[in-house]
């Protein structure tokens, strides 16, 4: 029990104790996916309140990769001043803070995307709902939009993606 208070490192990431946020969607980025401040008053008050680490909700790297409403989104250079804001807020407590960064895929929203999700292949999974088989290509631009969101993560100040 005690072992939960005393520090530790992750790959050379400090941690003040072992407690972690997990990943949890809130539903409260904008509707672009910006961050904006309500989001930034929770994770500040889990920061204050101690938790070791804090791992954001699942971020979209690609507007096609959008799972749900008020989703917080690291596909575009625009947010990284706010989210340097979030970094810094959280930075002066000794709480760190990483980024999850994720694409939807099959699971995309297509009301919110405004386009068919794409999937591996057509094999059946969950659902039989339509989906788009991506090319090696498409896939390829995928693991690219990976690339392009960590450095804008790693621009924003997070501790990790
Ligand atoms: C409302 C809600 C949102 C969640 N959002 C995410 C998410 O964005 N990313 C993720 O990896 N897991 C997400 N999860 C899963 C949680 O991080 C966690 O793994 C899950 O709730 C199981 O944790 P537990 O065993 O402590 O209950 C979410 C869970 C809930 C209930």
């Amino acid at each position: 029990m005690f072992k939960l208070f005393e520090a530790t490192a992750i790959n050379g990431m400090q941690l003040a104790n072992r407690f972690v946020r997990s990943a949890t969607w809130e539903g409260m980025a904008a509707e672009d996916g910006s961050c904006t401040p309500r989001l930034m008053e929770i994770m500040t008050k889990l920061a204050r309140g101690g938790v070791g680490l804090i791992i954001t909700s699942h971020a979209y790297v690609r507007k096609d990769g959008q799972a749900g409403v008020l989703q917080l989104g690291i596909y575009k250079d625009e947010f990284i001043d706010d989210l340097r804001g979030l970094t810094s807020a959280i930075h002066n407590t000794s709480s760190r803070i990483v980024l999850q960064i994720a694409h939807a895929g099959y699971f995309a929203n297509p009301k919110l995307t405004g386009q068919m999700p794409l999937a591996l292949s057509q094999v059946e999974g969950y659902s039989k709902s339509p989906r788009k088989e991506m090319t090696m290509e498409e896939i390829q631009d995928i693991v690219k939009a990976f690339g392009h969101a960590a450095r804008r993560s790693k621009e924003a100040g997070f501790d990790g993606v």
